[in-house]
């Protein structure tokens, strides 16, 4: 979708749109004041709140439609709601079979149309790479926004770009079936996307990966036909040789049948979604890199397919991570954590961060604590979670803080090995979750762990997207990123 800002509608443009605030319609002024007002009269229903739409085709008017959209109140006007505006727009948009649009956006400065126009851009995702005909919904190709600086709203609006870019890519690859995207298809994507970038991109295979003593990793992948891979992604951008990274590491499971520990059929419906923590960070990198953040971020991505065959780990197998540690299984759908394991003493073995973020579809349990609304976080360091807590405000990457404990950890001990995979207790699976990866914490690093299960994937639409694997994360860790101090 091209996006243009202009001062004035092209000749022969389709639909003309006027945004309007509900305060606007009591004071309708200007050349269309006409044409406004006897929408109003026609249309009743129109209160010009945020995503309202009303058009009517106009026999002989230079424009073959003419319409208003709602804005809602004028007041609050941060980026976030300023996206949001932009987001409610596209959903009215989409049930248009217009093309070229110019929309008429009054009162605001040109960065803030940029804004808007960004969040009707991340809104105007849709996936639709095997539908060979179904057509419910109408994506224009392009879309005039009025500016008073048309010059000024696309200079600002070129990086906006690259983060919805990015966003709009971590859901692609979110919402890719498994039989599609599986470990060796994933990490060549990774591959293929920075190419062009400033990332450097190792990607470790099977092979590489044993003889390192991934243990973890190799244990939960061994059953598939498509291989475990670990890819590591370097982006430095402060133009410092020896600056110390940041580390993202994410959880890839590009399927989980649970294994032996074996899911439900409904259980495992979604579960082509369990690899979104790695495509978050994989897309937040990208979009740092592509916006030449003065960052330096190193990404780990663990893949893995936790499946069933005769070569399938086992409950009560005790493998070696990584790290030396030894795990009991216990539960062969508690996968997340064991290869999110061998991925996070990965990083800090070889990049020595001091601040180190994973993110994961986790547990089923962040869902029954928070809901669909809020992902679950837990941090050791107080300026940490502080500076997360803000990136999700400013970004609406919804987090909520959860608390780690010496209680939560003590049920993860083993009687034959140095840990359990899951708990001695059903109670507080995303805490005890939380405990198990804090024991591949090094001493000194700043860690967060965010459980995004709740939040991967969206049943309905929503203000910035619609229903399908929602992109979380993309825009909160790169905004961390790039404000940490
Ligand atoms: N990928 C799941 C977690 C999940 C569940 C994500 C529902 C999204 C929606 C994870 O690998 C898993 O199976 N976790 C288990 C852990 C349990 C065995 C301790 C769970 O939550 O049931
Ligand atoms: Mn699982
Ligand atoms: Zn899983």
């Amino acid at each position: 979708m091209k996006i243009a800002f202009a001062a004035k509608p092209a000749n022969g443009t389709d639909l003309y749109l006027m945004a309007v605030t509900r305060e606007d319609l009591k004071k309708i002024k200007g050349p269309h004041a006409d044409w406004v007002n006897m929408l109003i009269d026609a249309f009743p229903e129109f209160t010009g709140d945020p995503g309202d739409i009303v058009s009517t085709v106009l026999p002989g008017y230079k424009y073959s439609r003419f319409g208003l959209v709602g804005l809602g109140s004028g007041d609050k006007r941060t980026r976030l709601s300023l996206e949001k505006i932009g987001g409610k727009l596209m959903s009215s948009l989409i049930t248009l079979p217009v093309n070229d649009p110019y929309i008429e956006l009054n009162g605001f400065k040109a960065d803030e149309v940029a804004v808007i126009a960004s969040g009707a851009t991340l809104r105007a995702y849709e996936f639709r790479a095997y539908m060979t005909k179904k057509q419910d919904q109408y994506l224009s190709d392009s879309i005039t926004f009025k500016s008073p600086s048309p010059a000024a709203s696309g200079k600002a609006f070129t990086p906006l770009d690259k983060s919805r870019a990015a966003v709009h890519w971590a859901r692609d690859l979110g919402n890719e079936p498994p039989n599609i995207l599986h470990p060796v298809s994933f990490a060549k994507r990774v591959v293929a996307k920075m190419k062009g970038t400033n990332v450097k991109v190792t990607v470790f295979d099977e092979k590489q990966l044993t003889r390192m003593g991934a243990g973890a990793i190799m244990a939960v992948g061994q059953a598939s036909e498509q291989q475990p891979r670990l890819v590591i992604l370097e982006y430095n951008g402060t133009g410092k040789r020896n600056s110390v990274p940041v580390a993202l590491v994410g959880k890839g499971v590009t399927f989980d049948t649970g294994g032996y520990s074996i899911k439900t059929a409904d259980g495992m419906v979604d579960m082509k979604t369990d690899m979104c923590g790695a495509g978050a960070i994989a897309a937040a990198i990208l979009s740092l890199a592509t916006r030449k953040a003065k960052v330096h971020v190193v990404g780990a991505l663990a893949m893995v397919e936790n499946m069933i065959s005769d070569e399938a780990y086992r409950p009560s197998d005790i493998i070696t991570s990584l790290s030396g540690q030894t795990i009991e299984v216990t539960n062969t759908d508690a996968e997340g954590r064991l290869i999110l394991a061998d991925a996070m003493w990965y990083v800090q073995t070889k990049y020595k961060p001091k601040k180190m973020i994973d993110i994961a579809t986790l547990t089923g349990a962040a869902l029954v604590a928070l809901g669909e609304e809020y992902a679950a976080f837990y941090t050791n360091d107080v300026s940490l979670g502080r500076e997360l807590e803000q990136s999700s405000v400013d970004t609406g990457d919804k987090i909520w803080h959860m608390p780690l404990d010496p209680a939560f950890n003590a049920v993860m001990d083993s009687g034959v090995a140095d840990m359990r995979n899951t708990a001695t207790t059903r109670w507080g699976g995303s805490c005890t979750a939380a405990a198990f990866l804090q024991r591949y914490v090094k001493d000194g690093v700043k860690w967060a762990h965010i459980d995004m299960a709740p939040v991967a994937f969206a049943r309905g639409e929503y203000a910035l997207g619609p229903a399908g694997t929602t992109g979380f994360g993309v825009r909160l860790l790169s905004d961390w990123v790039e404000n940490t101090k």
